[in-house]
């Protein structure tokens, strides 16, 4: 059986190529909803229905485990997925998410105030917030939902993206002084050379060097999926739009791999 990563777009692809490089002898299906990009300004019942078609799709493609590469879908439709979702139809499979592997490396770095920038949907569900200070109640959390980011890395606008990202960081997030500044759209790891050169100080956390961790001790504490999955490093690509884009990325970052259309969601 294989392991399947599910995004908007781009974010997900960087994590998985990160995931691939640290767990190569898997088999990954990677399905981009790109029609639909950005997920960031829906609503959680859109985001839901969305997720469901293409978790449906990854599952048909013989996923023991899925992984929500993308922080939207984490805060909206996990909790529902998990709880409604898989017992009903899918009892055998797991989905798992970004948010709380990030939430425990803030908590294992001992972070004091941490920032959070992410899209509209990620910073207004405040789970960040509430996953954080259920694990350290004295923690400090700012966060601040910056929109305009995943339209411009999607175009290709990286060099904008990045611009923005910086004035956006110096403006409204360094007058609070954190120590710690999360990526809180996997988007966002595209940005983070940049970023880290304008804030040296500032300790950045980009979620596709978080993963491929902790999917790893996931797999180590949990032999039981970890025994049935097929160790013949293919890997699958499904993108509801093929762009040229998605098709250099991937060729660029993972390999020569064919892009095959689909249409859960479209
Ligand atoms: N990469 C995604 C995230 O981590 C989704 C971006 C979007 O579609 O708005 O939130």
């Amino acid at each position: 059986m294989n392991i399947g990563f599910f995004d908007s777009g781009l974010g997900g692809l960087f994590v998985l190529r990160h995931v691939i490089q640290e767990l190569p002898a898997y088999h990954y299906v990677f399905l981009g909803d790109t029609v639909n990009v950005p997920y960031g300004t829906k609503n959680d019942d859109e985001i839901y229905t969305l997720v469901k078609k293409s978790l449906q799709m990854l599952f048909d493609h013989d996923c023991k485990l899925v992984v929500f590469a993308c922080n939207t879908a984490s805060v909206t439709a996990l909790r529902r997925i998990q709880n409604e979702f898989l017992p009903e139809f899918f009892p055998d499979r797991k989905v798992l998410g970004v948010i709380i592997p990030t939430v425990e490396t803030v908590i294992t770095n001992k972070s004091k105030t941490v920032a959070i920038i992410g899209t509209e949907r990620t910073i207004h569900s405040d789970k960040y917030n509430r996953e954080l200070s259920k694990l350290d109640s004295q923690i400090n959390v700012i966060t601040l939902a910056t929109p305009t980011l995943v339209p411009l890395i999607e175009q290709s606008l990286l060099q904008k993206a990045e611009e923005e990202a910086v004035a956006l960081i110096r403006n409204k997030i360094l007058p609070s002084h954190p120590d710690t500044l999360i990526l809180g759209c996997t988007h966002y790891g595209l940005l983070k050379v940049k970023l880290r050169e304008a804030f040296p100080d500032l300790h950045i956390l980009a979620q596709e060097e978080i993963i491929p961790e902790k999917l790893k001790s996931y797999l180590v504490r949990h032999a039981e999926i970890e025994e049935v999955l097929a160790r013949d490093s293919q890997r699958e690509f499904f993108l509801t739009k093929v762009t040229p884009t998605y098709t250099k990325a991937i060729h660029e970052w993972i390999g020569n791999f064919p892009i095959i259309p689909c249409s859960p969601n479209s």
